[in-house]
């Protein structure tokens, strides 16, 4: 995965990105591509591991609307993630039947054993994490997914997150 570790950076687009932008494009009717946003964000995620506003603003050219409409959409949803993460990004489900199930305690363990507040990167780039609301798993409280697959882990202890970091840092070194 590319990733753009400097937020003054500016951001080129692949050929092939432009690609399966007009790919997404061509789904809606002449002159609507502004529909075409959502997954557009998605696909410069999944390529940048981040939307820069740099990002932002080429997408903006690309669909020929104005800046502040690609804004607005990447700043309202959740899954859009407007600062470089982690290789391995958890995302710690907070809500009721999560917390009642020890969430917050879980938060706090992660918080301790990678070193790093919500919304930080561990020194070595390859962990972040943040809490998010209902990933609709509640029946396995408490759970976390990992990005940049969004893989669900499920009735978490501190061990079970012990192991889970030991394997993702043995995975990478690999
Ligand atoms: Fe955590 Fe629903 S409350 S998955």
């Amino acid at each position: 995965m590319l990733r753009v570790e400097d937020t003054q950076g500016q951001v080129e687009f692949s050929a092939a990105l432009i690609t399966k932008f007009d790919d997404v494009v061509s789904r809606y009717p002449e002159g609507k591509q502004k529909a075409g946003l959502l997954p557009i964000l998605h696909l410069v995620q999944a390529e940048f591991g981040w939307v820069s506003p740099q990002a932002m603003d080429k997408i903006a050219e690309y669909l020929d609307i104005q800046h502040v409409e690609v804004y607005e959409v990447a700043t309202f949803y959740s899954m859009y993630l407007l600062k470089p993460q982690g290789k391995y990004f958890l995302e710690v489900c907070r809500t009721g039947p999560c917390c009642l199930n020890g969430a917050e305690k879980l938060m706090g363990y992660i918080e301790q054993k990678l070193g790093v507040k919500e919304g930080e990167v561990t020194a070595d780039g390859l962990f972040s994490w943040r809490g998010v609301e209902c990933l609709a798993a509640c029946g396995f409280a408490p759970v976390l997914q990992i990005g940049p697959e969004y893989t669900f882990y499920e009735n978490l202890t501190p061990e079970k997150v012990d192991k889970l970091i030991a394997d993702l840092t043995a995975q990478t070194k690999n």
